[in-house]
């Protein structure tokens, strides 16, 4: 087995991280695995930002301003505490006869798959997620998003702590078929 097959096959999200997040070369690479994802006529429909220290509690912020009790402010502002980095993966569409937006959402979850075998394999844990903040109107003005962008999530970023868990397999007769069938 290749290690990227080995890697592939042991990645893992990780709830709960620690600081140290990545920086400086580490985290560069961490990006331009994100720029290598499937581009359909190279139009590069996505960007990331990058959310550290202030800025976590700034985005906690933003997500406290849509709750509807002070029990649930509370719950949000705190959301983004639970790692030292987010990044936020934004599809930005550009029109383009041939490539509908789907396409270019497909490439920017690309990029963010990438970015999270990118960061195992640095040494670093992360964690996908979206809800209703990655859909909430004014957490994507707050985020200086465009009308043509969306989030795709919110990437949990930092250092594992806890030892990693046993990963399901699954059956690959589960969820692979030939077509046609056989019996027809
Ligand atoms: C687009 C997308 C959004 C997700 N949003 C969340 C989320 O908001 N909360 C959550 O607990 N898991 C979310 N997940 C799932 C986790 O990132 C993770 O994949 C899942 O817990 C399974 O763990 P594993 O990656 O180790 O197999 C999301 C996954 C994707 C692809």
């Amino acid at each position: 087995m290749t290690d990227l097959i080995h890697a592939i096959l042991n990645r893992s999200s990780e709830p709960r991280l620690d600081a140290p997040a990545p920086d400086g070369e580490v985290l560069d690479r961490i990006f331009q695995c994100a720029a290598r994802a499937p581009d359909h006529a190279l139009l590069r429909p996505w960007r990331y930002l990058v959310v550290e220290g202030e800025g976590l509690e700034r985005l906690g912020g933003l997500f406290a301003q849509t709750g509807e009790s002070e029990a649930e402010r509370d719950k949000l502002r705190k959301m983004p505490l639970r790692a030292p980095m987010i990044i936020v993966g934004i599809t930005s569409v550009k029109p383009h006869p041939k490539v509908p937006e789907i396409e270019q959402s497909m490439s920017t979850a690309v990029g963010m798959g990438y970015m999270l075998l990118a960061l195992e394999s640095a040494g670093f844990g992360g964690m996908w997620r979206t809800g209703p903040m990655a859909y909430h109107p004014s957490v994507e003005a707050g985020l200086g998003l465009a009308e043509h962008e969306s989030i795709a999530g919110f990437l949990y970023v930092g250092t594992v702590k806890n030892p990693k868990p046993d990963l399901p397999r699954l059956e690959t007769s589960h969820f692979v078929s030939a077509w046609p069938p056989v019996d027809c």
